[in-house]
């Protein structure tokens, strides 16, 4: 077989099965924050590129080095002979902040949609018994991501983590990474063309270079197990294991210190019962110092146990009856245009949103940056977290289903260990159809494959006549909650009408209204009935919560939304000039009439 193979083909056969190996074979080493590592954050050089000139020539073939001899951006050619003919230099180029969107750090890329290349030069002394992964915490929306001139990889979704195993390829002293991302709209993607966020596109998230043992602890889910308030029970994954190693678990606070044996995967499972566990709540935050280690490294992480479930129409957090006083936010930074960068913003928001009165928040509408997830549970914020399954999805392309899938499965094991984390929802008002409700059925049954211990969800269809409220979508029988969003008095109605609204939902499961609002630009004022102004929101506001508090079964909300966000849909240029304006605070920082509305209820909720 092989002699009728020529070279060439056999070449570019390894080539191929290489990067699909590379693309698709690496998860995401669990709690990165506690490796070795170099941070790549900073400044990157960039190159804006809307005709793919770095990638393609003018037949629109893609570069080929073995060919051509010629390649793209990707190459670096820097201090080219004064003869020679390079139409770029990212030594030359300007440069963005890394981590940061590009849209909200120069002008004339607030709306830019298209191909940019990012470039960095590092220096690393790589050490001949460790390995390293270069650690992506979101690009958006696809990118390909080359190491010194050489393609290492490619990925897909804006949102969440991804990396690529780099031992062996790195340089000792110098070398330079580039990027080309690609964030244009596309209508078979997660999420598709139509969204009501900006389009925030590139390196949006944290880099670093992972640094670790040869065989080295590459995962494990330390959880109380489903339904079980005296059980801690998990796994522990040592990749690259060699001859089954022990390794061990430490909860020096509960006394537990057990050591395991690997099987011949790497893998081991366990079951500790527990005695005295203080539960994890939003009164009581508790986070335990876990450490696991191996003969090789320790690994510390924090971690709080807590049970979830539903009993007919009611939620029980710890077996205790809990409403869900949440607020919807996005991953926007609430002062300065663009994505979350730091900690800090994070903080910001979330105190905020216990400033509102909020034991919960829905982290709208796709994987939110891990350091938001740590602060939920370090604050006592349960969390709704989402995958931007949004709207009218390619239902009937498989492509798109794998990526919806990919997305989720790889934010729920990134996010595995998170006690705040109650709730995983896959998608947002998304159009019955059949295709819809299989695509739909599909992921709830991939949510329970993968984590049986929290609870599914989503924004169901909900459909009106007149007065009357009915929510029968079906995926509401495949899901936990009868969660679904509704604009009474915004969208339909008048605010003096809401009073005349009935809800006949066909689930018997707590109700929980995912999204209800109103827009208002902070500091304009004028009677209940005038658009825009703070008093119309806050009537809006007031008629709400009288409303739902006469459904039955109603158990919690995350009224939309936190904080004023871009959206390039809201374009009246006097209230909204590209904001969307549904926040209670406006990106000024500002606490709308309505935010002491919501406030006062949740102090009422005792
Ligand atoms: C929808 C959608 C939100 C959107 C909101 C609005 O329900 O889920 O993403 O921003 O309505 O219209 O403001």
């Amino acid at each position: 077989m092989l002699q009728i193979i020529k070279r060439k083909e056999l070449l570019s056969i390894i080539t191929f099965c290489t990067i699909f190996i590379n693309v698709f074979a690496q998860k995401t080493i669990q709690n990165n924050s506690s490796r070795e590592k170099l941070s790549l954050n900073g400044e990157w050089n960039y190159i804006i590129d809307p005709y793919q000139m770095g990638y393609l020539d003018y037949r629109l073939e893609p570069f080929d080095m073995s060919k051509t001899g010629k390649g793209g951006f990707y190459e670096n050619i820097t201090n080219p002979g004064k003869s020679e003919k390079v139409e770029y230099d990212f030594d030359s180029a300007p440069t963005l902040t890394v981590p940061g969107d590009w849209n909200s750090q120069k002008e004339k890329l607030e709306f830019y949609e298209g191909t940019l290349w990012y470039k960095r030069d590092f220096v690393i002394n790589p050490e001949k018994d460790k390995r390293y992964f270069i650690h992506f915490g979101a690009v958006n929306y696809e990118s390909n991501i080359y190491l010194n001139g050489k393609k290492i990889g490619s990925h897909k979704g804006g949102f969440t983590p991804f990396q690529f195993e780099v031992t062996n390829k790195l340089n000792t002293g110098d070398n330079f990474i580039v990027l080309m991302v690609d964030n244009t709209r596309k209508v078979d993607e997660i999420p598709t063309i139509n969204t009501d966020w900006w389009n925030y596109g590139g390196i949006t998230r944290d880099v670093s270079i992972l640094e670790t043992p040869q065989n080295f602890i590459s995962d494990y889910k330390v959880q109380l197990a489903k339904d079980e308030n005296k059980i801690i029970e998990g796994y522990i994954q040592v990749d690259n294991s060699k001859n089954k190693e022990t390794v061990s678990l430490e909860i020096p606070e509960l006394k537990i210190k057990k050591e395991y044996k690997v099987d011949e995967n790497g893998f081991v499972k366990f079951s500790i019962p527990t005695k005295k566990i203080s539960y994890w709540s939003p009164e009581n935050p508790k986070l335990y110092e876990v450490s696991i280690s191996s003969d090789q490294e320790k690994i510390t992480d924090k971690i709080g146990f807590r049970t979830i479930k539903t009993v007919g129409k009611d939620i029980f957090l710890n077996g205790n009856s809990i409403f869900l006083k949440g607020i919807s936010l996005h991953d926007e930074n609430p002062l300065i245009k663009g994505r979350l960068r730091s900690e800090a913003d994070m903080r910001m928001l979330l105190t905020w949103a216990k400033e509102l009165g909020c034991n919960y928040v829905r982290l709208a509408h796709y994987t939110h940056d891990e350091k938001m997830l740590r602060l939920a549970d370090e604050m006592g914020l349960m969390v709704w977290a989402e995958v931007p399954v949004y709207w009218t999805i390619s239902w009937t392309n498989a492509e798109t289903y794998k990526n919806a899938a990919n997305q989720l499965e790889v934010g729920i094991e990134r996010d595995k260990n998170r006690a705040s984390v109650i709730i995983w929802s896959i998608g947002n008002e998304t159009p019955v159809t059949e295709p819809r409700n299989v695509f739909m059925g599909n992921l709830v049954d991939k949510v329970r494959s993968i984590d049986n211990t929290r609870l599914v969800a989503a924004a169901l269809e909900v459909e009106r006549e007149g007065y009357t409220v009915v929510v029968d979508d079906p995926l509401g029988d495949k899901i936990d909650l009868a969660s679904f969003n509704e604009y009474g008095g915004w969208y339909w109605g008048k605010p003096e009408e809401l009073d005349k609204y009935e809800f006949h939902i066909k689930f018997d499961k707590p109700v929980v209204i995912s999204e209800f609002g109103a827009g208002a630009l902070a500091g304009y004022h004028g009677d209940k009935d005038t658009m825009w102004s703070e008093e119309h929101q806050e009537a809006i506001y007031i008629n709400q919560i009288k409303m739902l508090e006469k459904i039955d079964g109603f158990r919690g909300m995350t009224p939309w939304i936190l904080v004023d966000f871009r959206s390039p849909r809201r374009q009246n240029p006097v209230y909204q000039d590209f904001w969307n304006r549904k926040g209670l605070i406006s990106n000024n920082g500002v606490k709308k009439k309505a935010f002491y509305v919501l406030k006062a209820y949740y102090e009422s909720k005792k």
